[in-house]
C-alpha cells in the first residue's frame, strides 16, 4: 500500500469573521463589511490548504454535536478532508472565536473561547491505524498527552526502514511552559514570532540558532516572521532564507500562519528540499493573504 496521507491532530473550531474596513471603537455600534462563518483551527487550517494542494489528509481532534458540529462536518467533507478520526462529544460545547478582520491593514483580532471540549488523548490515539500515513503533524496543545501520542508513533518508526517511517511535525505557536517538551520529538518544529519572543529573540534567525539545541539531532526548525518572510534550520547548520511575497492587497492574514505551515509540510512530505519548502510555503501564505478564507487557492 502507497502511504501518502498526511494526518494534521489539533483543534477545529467555528470562526465567526466579521470584515470592517475600519477597526471599531470601543463601546461604538456599526456596520462590517460582512460577516461569514468559517472552519477554523489552526490543525483543521493546514488540512483545508493540504487538501487544496492536492495532498490527500486527514484530520484528528474533537467536535460537540449540533449545528455548529454539523457545519464544520459538511466543510471538511467540502474540502475532502477525512474526518475518520474525529471524535464527538455531544454533550459539550464547540470552540468558536469571534474574528474581526480588517481589510484596511489585514490584522485579524481573535477573541476565542473554548469551555468544555477536551483534546483527543493518547487513548484515543492508540487507535489509529497508523500504517496509512506518510507524516503526522501536532498543533502543540495537550502536551502531555500529545508527547504519548509522537512516543507511539517513534516506537512504531523504530520497526521500520527509513524510508517507511512516519515523518513528525509539532506546531509550537502559544507561549505555554508544557508545549516547549514538544522540541525534542519532531523531525520538523515549527515556532511562532510569538515564542521566539517570549525565549527573547528578536528575529527568527537569533531564535532557530538560540533554541536549535532544543532539537533532536538531524531535525529542521522553522520561524514565520509576517512580511520578514521564514527561516529555517536543518541540520547543517546552514541557515536558510525566504522573503515574504506580500499580495498586492493585504486583505486577511487569518490562518496565514497555518497556511505557511502546511505548504511547507506539503513540499517536504515530497522530498523537496528545504529551501523551496521554506520559499513554497512563504509564497503559498502570502497569496492567501491576498483574498478571505482559502478557497482562492484552489
Ligand atoms: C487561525 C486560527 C483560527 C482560530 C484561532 C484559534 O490560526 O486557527 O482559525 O479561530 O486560530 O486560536
Amino acid at each position: 500500500m502507497e502511504r501518502q496521507r498526511i494526518l494534521c491532530v489539533g483543534l477545529v473550531c467555528l470562526d465567526i469573521v466579521s470584515v470592517v474596513d475600519k477597526y471599531p471603537e470601543e463601546d461604538s455600534d456599526s456596520r462590517c463589511v460582512s460577516q461569514r462563518w468559517q472552519r477554523g483551527g489552526n490543525a483543521s487550517n493546514s488540512c483545508t490548504v493540504l487538501s487544496l494542494l492536492g495532498a490527500p489528509c486527514s484530520f484528528m481532534g474533537s467536535l460537540s454535536a449540533g449545528p455548529v458540529a454539523d457545519f464544520i462536518l459538511e466543510d471538511f467533507q467540502r474540502f475532502c478532508i477525512d474526518v475518520s478520526l474525529v471524535s464527538e462529544h455531544a454533550q459539550c460545547a464547540s470552540p468558536a472565536s469571534v474574528v474581526i478582520s480588517n481589510t484596511s491593514s489585514g490584522s485579524r483580532t481573535i477573541l476565542h473561547t473554548n469551555r468544555n471540549l477536551p483534546d483527543v488523548t493518547a487513548d484515543d490515539f492508540s487507535k489509529v491505524d497508523l500504517r496509512q500515513y506518510k507524516w503526522i503533524h501536532w498543533e502543540g496543545r495537550n502536551a502531555d498527552e500529545q508527547v504519548k501520542m509522537i512516543e507511539r508513533v517513534m516506537m512504531h518508526n523504530s520497526k521500520l526502514p527509513p524510508q517507511q517511517q512516519i515523518t513528525i511535525s509539532v506546531e509550537i505557536e502559544k507561549t505555554r511552559e508544557p508545549l516547549y517538551q514538544l522540541f525534542p520529538l519532531a523531525d520538523v518544529v515549527f515556532i511562532s514570532k510569538d515564542v521566539a519572543r517570549h525565549f527573547g529573540f528578536h528575529s527568527a534567525e537569533a531564535a532557530l540558532r538560540g533554541l536549535y539545541s532544543r532539537v533532536k539531532p538531524g531535525a529542521v526548525l522553522l520561524c514565520a516572521w509576517a512580511e520578514k518572510g521564514a527561516e529555517a534550520l536543518g541540520p547543517d547548520g546552514m541557515l536558510i532564507h525566504s522573503d515574504a511575497f506580500p499580495p498586492e492587497a493585504l486583505v486577511d492574514t487569518l490562518g496565514a500562519g497555518d497556511t505557511f505551515n502546511a505548504a511547507v509540510i506539503y513540499k517536504l512530505s515530497r522530498g523537496e528540499h528545504l529551501k523551496d519548502a521554506v520559499t513554497f510555503g512563504c509564497r503559498v501564505a502570502g497569496r492567501k493573504c491576498g483574498f478571505h478564507g482559502y478557497e482562492g487557492l484552489r
